[in-house]
């Protein structure tokens, strides 16, 4: 039983992992503990301490630590003395915002709950259990439902609320965070991954201070510049040892997670939906859902918090015929041709794909109506015959030929000024009335919060994938969401629009999952601004960047990998030069950058000599060879990104076959020996080592590879890259 409800305490138990909380004498629902499995104690010691404070609000003289303002919570509302970040804000019908949430009851649950339009964990058999903890404000009948469902075999607490409104009048929900952890110390560091557009996911480690620390987006969707995974860690947290918590938002919108040390000595994490430019009206009788956080812990550093992420995503966050299955080896003719390009030149593209062991062709933006630049035509989804020169289900038959699946790119949340869309509908984008508002790259942004439009999109998108045999969609949305104002809803809730924004963007991709179920879709916004687990429930990858480059790409995977499985990385070797950064490097190194993810290609392969298209054959096969493995593996990152290398290695669940990666970052010009360990092997198996296609004459025991290591002495230069090859014999 992972789940126990028993003398007003509830514990979740997972293999590793316990988190429990308690009903107090003053009926707040008590934080007691989030750590280290426990046998049958109960952390009471914690939910007592005697704090002091300078200024107590005291309920009740006898227990004066369990004062809201000093007492760790499981969920609290702004209003009673809790003066730390409240996860719940509401405005009652008297214009009054003051809400005292007491326990009420508690139930198990079997089944997990579907999240009403939200993305979520899923059970696929039964693996989890729930429960869900009621709280409520007596004086207005208002009730939140908290729901914590333990997965057991990865480690995985997952966190949402519910808001019902029974007060007999409509209130206004000014903030509606997901989750709340009170920590009972206040040595952390908090780990973030913020960037922008060509260098997203960037760690970044900040020690607890006096003052809060927030991550947020603002831009409507999760960002470039910083990401809805967290992470609070002990000092001396590295890939191997001490202690650390993640919080990965199942949402795609406005977000803020933050960490806040408190005068007592214990600390608040939270995470939710921005409540910046946040209100909701919720009706009598009406309910509010907020979306799911995923939380995890681990005590043996950042490589095992990793794994539980990249396997529950993999496995209950992924859903449809990709879950679990092999992905294509896809070319994309973006940067290949970008906007210029007829059916004969993408027809020569995909037959010399087709020579090196690509599976499917992906035509990307340009191939409707007007489309010969980024200015035009962004909604009106009807082929350019004229410009292909065919029908596009002749393309469709010619790549089939060619013994290839076809993809296709859409931007379903935009449309240009210059579309039939926008003419007709100029109602149906986000534009405040008598403001013209901000066109961002020359695009308006699709009213997702208008059912009539989304209705309208799915339309014109069925219509394309009903009509030609298409097996991938590329779904790109390039802005942020500015003149957020929906002519559909009234005055009162604006304050919605950005979150039925979200809404309606799951809405589409969901009825496009549900019609076409075999269909691969990869998300992408402008590279990697939505990289999230609320995408990926839908969307299995994601364009990671749109900087291919592969020594800054390390960069970007390096940080994405901490929550995201491998797997989840669309990841493409692109031209040399790279057409970003002017940088020159080999195919090998930047097919090895492109095998920590998808693995695909992104290139004019006519313009390719016979040479090299001979090494993009080889290459391609050795991915088929470890494909299973990169997907289905054990990642683990051997390096951090500041060394002269960065080096990552996948090892599979038997620990028979291991692959390993090593990219030269700067020119080893001190001669300094790399000595490089390995991570994850079986420590008495003997081992075959294959360094670059070499295999060395001698065997070596797993503790060897992992305590001692090896010299590696292929690599000395800038941009060069070898890989090892572990095998069990
Ligand atoms: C975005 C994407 C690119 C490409 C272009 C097409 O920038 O990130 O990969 O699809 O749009 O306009």
């Amino acid at each position: 039983m992972s789940v126990l409800i028993k003398d007003n305490v509830i514990t979740l138990h997972t293999k590793n992992t316990t988190y429990q909380m308690a009903v107090n004498e003053n009926n707040f629902l008590a934080h007691l503990y989030y750590g280290t499995r426990l046998d049958d104690s109960v952390a009471d010691e914690c939910g007592k301490m005697n704090y002091h404070t300078l200024m107590p609000l005291v309920y009740d003289s006898k227990t004066r630590e369990l004062s809201p303002n000093v007492c760790p919570l499981e969920y609290s509302a702004y209003g009673i003395g809790d003066f730390r970040t409240t996860p719940l804000k509401v405005r009652f019908c008297d214009g009054s915002s003051v809400c005292d949430l007491r326990f009420h009851s508690a139930k198990y649950i079997d089944k997990k709950p579907i999240l009403n339009g939200l993305p979520a964990l899923h059970d696929t058999n039964t693996e989890s259990q729930s429960v869900e903890v009621c709280l409520i404000d007596n004086i207005h009948d208002l009730r939140v439902y908290l729901l914590y469902t333990a997965f057991e075999e990865n480690d995985i607490i997952a966190r949402s609320v519910r808001i019902e409104n029974h007060t007999g009048k409509d209130i206004a929900l000014e903030a509606v965070l997901s989750t709340c952890v009170d920590f009972y110390e206040d040595e952390f560091d908090f780990i973030t991954f913020d960037g922008k557009p060509f260098s997203e996911r960037s760690m970044h480690r900040t020690p607890l201070m006096d003052i809060k620390l927030t991550a947020e987006s603002r831009r409507g969707s999760s960002s470039h510049q910083c990401n809805p995974f967290v992470i609070a860690c002990s000092k001396n947290c590295d890939e191997k040892v001490g202690s650390c918590y993640g919080m990965a938002f199942v949402y795609s919108g406005n977000f803020t997670a933050s960490m806040e040390k408190t005068q007592i000595g214990t600390t608040r994490f939270v995470m939710g939906i921005n409540p910046e430019n946040f209100t909701y009206l919720l009706k009598d009788g009406e309910v509010f859902q907020a979306p799911e956080v995923i939380h995890s812990f681990s005590n043996s550093g950042f490589a095992k918090l990793t794994h539980n992420y990249h396997n529950v995503i993999r496995k209950n966050l992924f859903r449809g015929k990709y879950a679990d299955a092999k992905r294509p080896i896809l070319i994309n003719n973006w940067e290949a041709t970008y906007f210029n390009f007829n059916s004969e030149k993408l027809l020569a593209i995909a037959k010399q794909a087709k020579t090196i062991g690509v599976d499917t062709f992906v035509l990307d933006d340009g191939w409707f109506l007007g489309r010969n630049g980024d200015g035009s035509s962004l909604g009106d989804w009807f082929v350019d015959e004229e410009k292909l020169g065919c029908p596009l289900s002749e393309l469709i038959t010619k790549i089939g030929e060619l013994g290839m699946k076809f993809g296709l790119w859409f931007e379903p949340e935009c449309v240009s000024e210059n579309s039939s869309f926008y003419r007709q509908h100029p109602e149906w984008v986000l534009q405040a009335p008598d403001r013209k508002g901000v066109l961002g790259r020359k695009q308006w942004v699709v009213d997702m919060a208008n059912p009539a439009a989304v209705d309208a999109v799915f339309k014109m998108m069925a219509d394309i994938l009903d009509n030609n045999n298409i097996e991938y969609i590329k779904w790109d949305f390039n802005r942020y969401l500015t003149d957020v104002y929906s002519h559909a809803l009234p005055a009162n809730r604006q304050g919605e629009v950005h979150h039925r924004y979200v809404l309606g963007v799951y809405n589409l991709l969901e009825r496009i999952h549900n019609r076409y179920p075999n269909l691969l879709i990869e998300s992408c916004a402008s590279g990697g601004g939505r990289f999230d687990c609320g995408m990926l429930y839908y969307t299995p990858q994601i364009w990671t960047s749109d900087n291919t480059d592969p020594l800054e790409r390390v960069n970007i995977q390096y940080g994405t990998s901490f929550c995201y499985p491998i797997i989840s990385m669309g990841a493409h070797v692109t031209a040399s030069p790279n057409h970003v950064s002017k940088r020159v490097t080999s195919i090998k190194t930047r097919s090895n950058v492109a095998m920590a993810g998808t693995f695909g290609f992104e290139l004019d392969l006519t313009k390719e000599a016979e040479d090299d298209i001979e090494i993009l054959r080889s290459e391609t096969e050795f991915y088929k060879n470890y494909a299973d493995l990169i997907r289905t593996g054990d990642y683990y990152r051997l390096t951090a990104n500041t060394n002269r290398y960065i080096a990552w290695q996948f090892v599979s669940g038997d620990k028979h076959q291991s692959l390993a990666v090593l990219v030269m970052q700067k020119n080893n010009i001190d001669y300094k020996p790399i000595i490089q360990k390995f991570s994850g092997l079986q420590s008495d198996l003997t081992y075959r080592v294959i360094i670059d296609g070499i295999e060395r004459e001698r065997l070596y025991t797993g503790v060897a590879l992992m305590e001692i290591g090896l010299n590696i002495r292929t690599v000395k230069y800038e941009g060069e890259s070898t890989r090892i090859e572990i095998l069990a014999v």
